[in-house]
């Protein structure tokens, strides 16, 4: 079986991590682990995007040559997905063998085709953004200067006028409608998709791919005054690792990326793929942007968030499920302390936190701490509604509906806490023993499926609530009978999950 290969962008590595970076490949962690736990293969890609002037520069600013620089950066990057519990089944480098081949073999073979040609290019260049310009799209700024327009840089742009190689880009905009035509599922959320589309439809330009004036960056096949333009580098990575791994990985299922990189995404990339005569992505989702205590993130405020900032005040766990609940995964949403601390209280202590407790402290003292090998007689929940909840968690995060997800299992977690206030087995154990051990054996059975739910957001957390009900390990139940107690393992009381924060 072809295993569902995943990717998010490649990082750029001039500056350290923040939590926006952490967002895009915490999401495709996300949607490996939970169809790695129905028992589905997957390939999760990620790694850095090591060519370019915006490297050459922030090397040069930290006295280093861009290769020791980009190791540096690099690791750090690899260290912080290991630190957030991302599992990558492959992380590439753009100044690998492997993916310095890919580019030359398709920037040769689209020259040609004749899908490349050389030209002159006239216009402006945006460093921050490594993005081409045409004079009619800029902003103008202070002095007659032209400013980069897009909304999240309105940096100075560089005019560019040199010899460049070009990508025939305005000839693949009727194989894109068509494309979008033929999968609606290509372009997602839907929400984005007419901005592609109208995009196209006004008309593709060619595009320059290669500079004259940028040295780190491969060199043009047979032409090396010439470097490959960043992008066109950098978008290959995907291809350049399943070919590296295994053959049979292509096409990707899906590309998560940031809102703001969809276009070399949803257009440029799949015209590419077409000239290189290879499948297409199946799917390619933009998602939102955070912001942080209602600003954008930037070097002049210096207001970038570091995740292992948050994960040291809060914990990895709770700082993943804050990315997914917080915010629907295609919007634009907020980060501040405040509102992590506020979800960290009410969704996690409160009320997944002390269900937990509450069931262990209530096995402990009424169970003996045994956890029952048979359902109660029953049912004392409507056990058909419940699992209902985690079927459709699943199938949201499938549409990488992340956040409708954790609404769904938070809903269940918030019917469970309500009926079980209703139940009262620590009333009914005065007058009725069994019946209250039958409600809180239930109870267990229910908080099983919950940490299975849970945990491709809070793998940490998953496993603590299993060894916590005796259930050291337990796949994804689907139906009530998957969901049923293995054995008569051990409950343990213990400390609380998620201690509240004052
Ligand atoms: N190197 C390119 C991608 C090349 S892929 C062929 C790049 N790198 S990046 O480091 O700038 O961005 C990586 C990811 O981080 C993108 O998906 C981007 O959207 C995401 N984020 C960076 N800042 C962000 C926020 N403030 N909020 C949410 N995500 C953001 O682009």
């Amino acid at each position: 079986m072809k295993p569902f290969y995943i990717t998010t962008p490649i990082y750029y590595i001039n500056a350290a991590p923040h939590i926006g970076h952490a967002y895009t490949t915490i999401a495709a962690d996300v949607l490996a682990r939970t169809l790695r736990l129905q028992g589905r293969p997957v390939h999760l890609l990620t790694g850095t995007d090591e060519h370019g002037l915006k490297i050459e520069k922030a090397a040069s600013a930290a006295k280093l040559s861009p290769r020791e620089y980009a190791d540096g950066v690099s690791a750090k990057f690899r260290e912080l997905w290991k630190a957030l519990d991302v599992l990558p089944d492959d992380f590439i480098r753009t100044t690998e063998p492997r993916h310095e081949e890919t580019v030359r073999r398709a920037f040769a073979a689209m020259i040609e085709s004749g899908d490349i040609y050389k030209g002159r290019y006239s216009g402006f260049y945006c460093v921050s953004d490594e993005t081409f310009w045409t004079e009619k799209e800029t902003l103008s700024g202070p002095g007659g200067g032209k400013l980069c327009p897009n909304p999240d840089c309105k940096r100075p742009l560089e005019r560019v006028e040199e010899e460049s190689y070009f990508f025939r880009l305005s000839t693949y905009g009727g194989k894109l409608l068509s494309h979008y035509e033929s999968h609606p599922e290509f372009l997602a959320p839907s929400s984005r998709s007419s901005e592609m589309k109208n995009f196209v439809k006004a008309g593709l330009q060619d595009i320059s791919v290669s500079r004259t004036k940028v040295r780190w960056g491969l060199p043009v096949p047979g032409d090396e005054a010439h470097t490959v333009y960043v992008w066109f580098d950098a978008l290959l990575n995907y291809l350049a690792a399943a070919e590296s791994k295994d053959a049979s990985l292509w096409p990707p299922d899906v590309h998560v990326v940031g809102k703001e990189i969809y276009r070399f995404h949803a257009v440029v990339w799949p015209a590419m793929l077409m000239a290189l005569g290879r499948e297409l992505p199946g799917k390619v989702f933009a998602h939102g942007w955070w912001t942080v205590e209602g600003e954008k993130m930037s070097k002049s405020k210096g207001n970038f968030v570091d995740p292992l900032a948050v994960t040291g005040e809060f914990g990895v766990d709770a700082f993943r499920f804050f990315l997914f609940r917080e915010m629907p995964f295609g919007q634009d949403g907020d980060f501040s302390l405040a509102s992590m601390k506020r979800r960290y209280n009410a969704d996690l202590a409160n009320d997944l936190g002390n269900l937990v407790n509450r069931g262990c402290d209530m096995a402990a003292r009424y169970l003996g701490g045994a956890i029952p090998e048979a359902l109660p007689d029953g049912p004392l929940l409507d056990r058909a509604k419940f699992m209902a909840a985690g079927a459709a968690a699943s199938a949201a995060i499938e549409r990488l509906e992340f956040g409708a997800a954790l609404h769904d299992l938070w809903t269940a977690i918030g019917g469970l806490n309500g009926w079980l206030n209703e139940k009262a087995p620590w009333t009914v154990a005065k007058t009725d023993p069994p019946k209250a051990a039958a409600v809180i054996s239930e109870l267990l059975w229910a908080l099983r499926a919950i940490g299975c739910w849970i945990a491709p957001f809070m793998p940490g957390t998953s496993a603590r609530i299993h060894e916590r009900i005796g259930v050291p390990k337990a796949p994804w139940p689907r139906t009530p009978d998957e969901a049923r107690p293995v054995s008569a393992g051990a409950v343990k009381k213990g400390e609380p999950l998620f201690p509240r924060k004052a």
